[in-house]
């Protein structure tokens, strides 16, 4: 953390922003833990409102502005790192990332996944579940490494699937589990409860299971 102890947050994004209100509201009167900035690939997306409304910073950096996928990273990490983060977190950014980038950020970078991960890595997640035939679906918080969706996870909240779900349901029943799961996993990071070890995911000192720490709500 920084001398004066407190975890300076960065949050990408590229549409709606609800994972960004709800770590928004829930960092409100945190003593240690504000979010710095607020960076999006695309000028539409609604999470930039909410973090004006916030008194949040914003930036955009348009993906299609650059030349290959490196020039944009490198470019995105100017961006955030003049907010000298002590973590960056990643809600509903949907850009692939670089090795560059996501070393650069090594062990302070977090992502949410509207999977039970390792299932379901990628898009469409929700419909893939129904198709798989699965009995639970959720979404899972991870440390992300240089294997997309693969780097270790930190929490996960389960939820069964029903035989009426579509996909647009379960979407919603899943943005809910992440809207709790995701500010808490950021609250553990900030006050210094968890971190990335060579082992896995850590949280009080503890090594978590491979599937992370089990939510319930
Ligand atoms: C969330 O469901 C998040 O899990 C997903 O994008 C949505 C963003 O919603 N992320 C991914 O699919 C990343 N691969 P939000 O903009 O309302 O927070």
């Amino acid at each position: 953390m920084s001398d004066s102890k407190t975890c300076n947050i960065v949050v990408l994004i590229s549409g709606s922003g609800s994972n960004l209100q709800a770590i928004i509201d829930d960092l409100v009167n945190h003593p240690s833990a504000r979010i710095s900035a607020v960076v999006s690939n695309r000028a539409d997306a609604y999470g930039l409102q909410r973090a004006q409304q916030a008194g949040i910073a914003t930036h955009v950096l348009n993906h299609k502005d650059f030349a290959d996928r490196l020039a944009f990273d490198t470019a995105l990490i100017q961006v955030i790192d003049q907010h000298q983060p002590n973590l960056v977190v990643l809600a509903g950014f949907m850009r692939i990332l670089t090795p560059e980038f996501t070393r650069h950020y090594a062990q302070r970078l977090l992502n949410i996944h509207p999977s039970l991960l390792p299932k379901h890595k990628g898009l469409n997640t929700h419909q893939r579940a129904i198709d798989a035939g699965d009995s639970e679906h959720g979404c899972s918080v991870h440390f992300v490494t240089e294997e997309l969706d693969g780097g270790p996870v930190v929490i996960q909240a389960v939820l069964p699937i029903t035989a009426d779900d579509n996909a647009e349901q379960l979407a919603q029943k899943v943005h809910t589990l992440e809207h709790q799961i995701y500010p808490l996993a950021i609250r553990w990071f900030a006050e210094e409860r968890l971190h990335l070890s060579p082992q896995g995911a850590v949280l009080d000192g503890q090594v978590l299971a491979s599937s992370g720490f089990q939510f319930n709500s």
